[in-house]
């Protein structure tokens, strides 16, 4: 198995590029299921999810062609099957997204159910809920969702959670339902807003996408068209963490500051400063060591849980005490017990970590739980005193495109071995 070695104490320097949003090529790739003429994607990120949901689709019969700059040409007239098998699901949840689509255009879909995962639970009763409400027919057994119907019809949902794959499930379906659809308590996350933005490049009839009320009028049927991915504010986030962590100095292009208000606001009040334009952010430390902040997950515009790992790992080397509460998940705390291998003084209580900022972390062999979790243990190791192993980085690479190009690129000292 591959892990990375990271010699820490180098503060990052230079340009870096952001890629298209894993959370937002997902769902739009999901998507094409439901357009009659061939689509085309760009700004695809290369990453492990990516292909996961390309081989979902293939094994569809669905015909994909990617060139050599991550374009991908989608074209679901060659669909044969209507089926998600647990192999490819239980490696990507993500693979929930493809319920909606087929069963909005082709009446069935039979979707292996994900099951638990590092993170919580993560039940999909909520997709289920509002696919029956538009009138489908939904029978859980042998850990599939047998789901059929005639044309889906437009229903009011009212979410008990704000979910945001679940909205993006419902908001696809309700696009070729009949009639109207209102989804209220919907997920605001700029993610579902760049694949409402791509559903009415396809010809769908969208309201009110990024506010917490979206209104889908029903289309007969969507188009294919060309679209390009949002940039990622979660990996463009984990690199301003990155500068911050190691008192470093960075630029980064080809992302939208406007989606990380609240991420962007954390880091100012951690010591950084910060100057951004239409399309790029650049952050610098001025080699000072951070200032605690407290922070409180919750559905977008507040703080992401996708950023909140990588948050403890900054305030484990900065100056006072802080609380992190993670209200969206139950069990996002995996990587504090690595981070107190390397010396981090953190102590975890129901849903919410007490930490002390420590002045040096000190390397250690480490494990990645999960995405994001390996993406904080990342960040410790290029503050730590020696030289950090991170194991099981597969999940890195579900997520973030070629992470440790872009941090040699800034000056980091972090490689990759076989094992
Ligand atoms: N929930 C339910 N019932 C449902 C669906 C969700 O109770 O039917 C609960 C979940 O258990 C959780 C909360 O609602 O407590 C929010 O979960 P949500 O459904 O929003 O999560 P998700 O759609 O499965 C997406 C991202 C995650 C991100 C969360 C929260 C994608 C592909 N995944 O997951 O991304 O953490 O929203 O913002 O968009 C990651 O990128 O590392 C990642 C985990």
């Amino acid at each position: 198995m591959e892990k990375l070695l990271i010699e820490g104490g180098k503060p990052l320097k230079g340009d870096v590029r952001i890629s298209g949003a894993k959370n937002a090529v997902l769902p739009i790739l999901a998507a094409t299921l439901l357009a009659e003429g061939p689509m085309r994607v760009a700004n695809v990120p290369h990453l492990q999810d990516v292909t996961t949901t390309m081989e979902l689709l293939g094994r569809m019969g669905v015909s994909l062609t990617i060139d050599e700059h991550m374009n991908i040409e989608i074209d679901t007239s060659t669909i044969e099957e209507f089926f998600a098998h647990y192999e490819v699901v239980k490696t990507m949840r993500a693979s929930i997204l493809v319920l909606g689509p087929l069963l909005a255009r082709f009446g069935k879909a039979e979707v292996s159910l994900p099951g638990g995962c590092a993170i919580g639970s993560r039940p999909v009763n909520l997709h289920l809920r509002g696919l029956e409400a538009m009138g489908a027919d939904i029978e859980v057994k042998g850990g599939y969702i047998h789901a059929s119907c005639d044309r889906l019809k437009g229903a009011h949902l009212v979410m008990d959670n704000v979910t945001v794959t679940g909205t993006e499930n419902l908001m696809m379906a309700a696009s070729l339902a009949e009639g109207t659809s209102v989804i209220e308590n919907a997920a605001r996350e700029p993610e579902v807003t760049d694949l409402a933005n791509c559903l009415i490049a396809m010809g769908a009839n969208i309201e009110g996408a990024g506010t917490d009320t979206i209104t889908v009028h029903g289309v007969k049927e969507l188009k294919g068209c060309q679209y390009s991915v949002l940039a990622d504010r979660i990996e463009t986030g984990t690199f301003l963490v990155a500068a911050a962590i190691t008192g470093g100095h960075i630029k980064l292009k080809d992302t939208q500051p406007q989606i990380l208000e609240s991420v962007l606001q954390k880091l100012d009040r951690a010591g950084a400063s910060i100057t951004s334009g239409h399309d790029w952010i650049e952050i610098d430390m001025h080699n000072r060591r951070p200032k605690s902040i407290n922070l409180r997950t919750a559905p977008y515009p507040a703080f992401p849980t996708d950023m909140q790992a990588q948050f403890t790992a900054l305030n484990a080397v900065a100056e006072g005490s802080c609380t992190i509460t993670e209200s969206v998940f139950e069990n996002r705390f995996m990587h504090v017990q690595e981070m107190q291998r390397m010396g981090a003084n953190i102590k975890v209580e129901g849903n919410t970590a007490i930490v002390t900022g420590v002045e040096q972390l000190k390397a250690a062999p480490v494990m990645a739980t999960d995405l994001r979790a390996s993406a904080s243990l990342i960040l410790a190791g290029l503050v730590a005193e020696g030289q950090t192993v991170v194991d099981r980085i597969y999940h890195i690479d579900r997520g973030y495109e070629c992470i440790e190009e872009k941090l040699v690129q800034l000056g980091a000292n972090i490689r990759r071995v076989p094992h």
